[in-house]
């Protein structure tokens, strides 16, 4: 039996921040940071602060622009942290509500009831809470059936999810699955620190995954799907709930993303060139096959890389399209941000790769055709 992805949808934040913003945003802690500890820099008992460069950002990762929940709490010298109010039980949560957004755009594309709905994944790099699961405050919001429940894998959270939603609906345990993918990742982003504050931006997507033969016309066929993991220090969050049990290092920077990113890049590239160039072979697909390669965005300069070893020759945006440049890092929702505003012009039988890195260090591929 083929399973489809039959339709995506995609909430943003209406927050919109340039990377001179952030900048300066970043440059004015700096300065203030220097004058506060100016004794001890002189001293040479402290490191001074060096500021954040717009050149070197767009140079080094591509993103120029990024959309956030709450740029004044973000960009507030005093403060640096988005403020998202807690909102009581009784009120979805934010996590669920931006994963509803997206969902309802991607049923209503597919013209489907979320009754017909028999399982919710919500997968994504940092859940708001552990439980009861947001898959399952979904589920409940949108009126769908079955079953829920979360899962992370960093930013291969939601193409680790496209491969279950695809294994669910392939054993017959439900016709049409919901992957939710809310990336609120300005909430684990530390914008005090150089090397990372300009990455992240916030954004939700839902991909609708079913049986092939109930999808709409123009849906994408799963061709095949493919997971690798290989443990890695270089990206790491270590927020949790044994934080609490020791006070000393509770608030300590390895609480936000913390990444070595040169080693990361280096060791990446060559990770999933491999491991997509194994998967094609796997398949039978040839670099001429491929249409279009719906990449993770990170890095604009990854991506030039790994669609050049995938391809065999420098890929052109319409082969390898970008959206970092306006969206930043979006974690897990990358990539599909990628599938779903590049795709309206691909005809029937044309043939492309949605393909996820990060963390872990975890990497997704899955391979679809476009049906009549
Ligand atoms: N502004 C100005 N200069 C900066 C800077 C900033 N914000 N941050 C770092 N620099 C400086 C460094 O101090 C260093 O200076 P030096 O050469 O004098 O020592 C220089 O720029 C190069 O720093 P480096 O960290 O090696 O930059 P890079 O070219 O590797 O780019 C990343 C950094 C993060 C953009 C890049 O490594 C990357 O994107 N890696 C992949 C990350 C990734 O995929 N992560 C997955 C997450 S989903």
């Amino acid at each position: 039996m083929t399973v489809a992805i039959s339709a995506t949808g995609l909430w943003t934040p209406t927050d919109s921040v340039t990377n001179a913003e952030l900048v300066a945003s970043y440059n004015a802690y700096v300065e203030r940071y220097n004058a506060e500890h100016a004794e001890e820099i002189a001293a040479g008992a402290r490191p001074a602060l060096l500021p954040s460069s717009v050149e070197f950002i767009e140079k080094a990762s591509g993103i120029k622009h990024r959309y956030m929940l709450d740029k004044a709490g973000s960009l507030d010298v005093s403060r640096m942290v988005p403020r998202i109010p807690e909102r009581p039980n009784s009120e979805l949560s934010l996590m669920a509500e931006a994963s509803v957004n997206a969902a309802r755009q991607a049923l209503e594309s597919a013209g489907r009831d979320p009754g017909d709905i028999g399982a919710v994944i919500c997968s994504c790099s940092s859940l708001q809470r552990p439980y009861p699961a947001l898959a399952i405050e979904v589920q409940n919001e949108l009126g769908a059936g079955g079953f829920g429940y979360d899962m992370n894998v960093a930013c291969s959270s939601a193409t680790f999810a496209i491969q279950n939603a695809h294994d669910i609906v392939k054993a017959g345990h439900a016709r049409s699955a919901l992957v939710v993918n809310p990336e609120l990742t300005t909430g684990h982003l530390n914008f005090r620190d150089r090397e990372t504050h300009f990455i992240f931006g916030d954004a939700a997507v839902a991909i609708l995954v079913e049986r092939a033969d109930v999808a709409p016309p123009g849906a994408w066929a799963i061709l095949g799907t493919k997971l690798k993991t290989q443990f890695s220090n270089n990206i790491r969050n270590n927020f949790g709930f044994l934080n609490r049990a020791d006070e000393a290092h509770r608030d300590d920077p390895d609480k936000l993303i913390t990444q070595q990113g040169r080693k990361v890049f280096r060791e990446v590239v060559p990770l999933v060139s491999e491991m997509i160039l194994q998967h094609m072979a796997e398949l039978e697909l040839k670099p001429s096959d491929m249409r279009r390669l719906w990449l993770h965005q990170a890095n604009s300069n990854m991506n030039r890389l790994i669609a050049e070893r995938v391809l065999g020759h420098e890929a052109s945006q319409d082969e390898a399209p970008t959206v970092l440049d306006v969206y930043g890092n979006t974690a897990g929702a990358g990539s599909i941000i990628a599938f779903h505003s590049h795709r309206a012009d691909l005809k029937t039988g044309d043939k492309g790769l949605i393909c996820s890195f990060g963390a872990g260090y975890s990497a997704g591929s899955i391979f679809v055709q476009k049906a009549a």
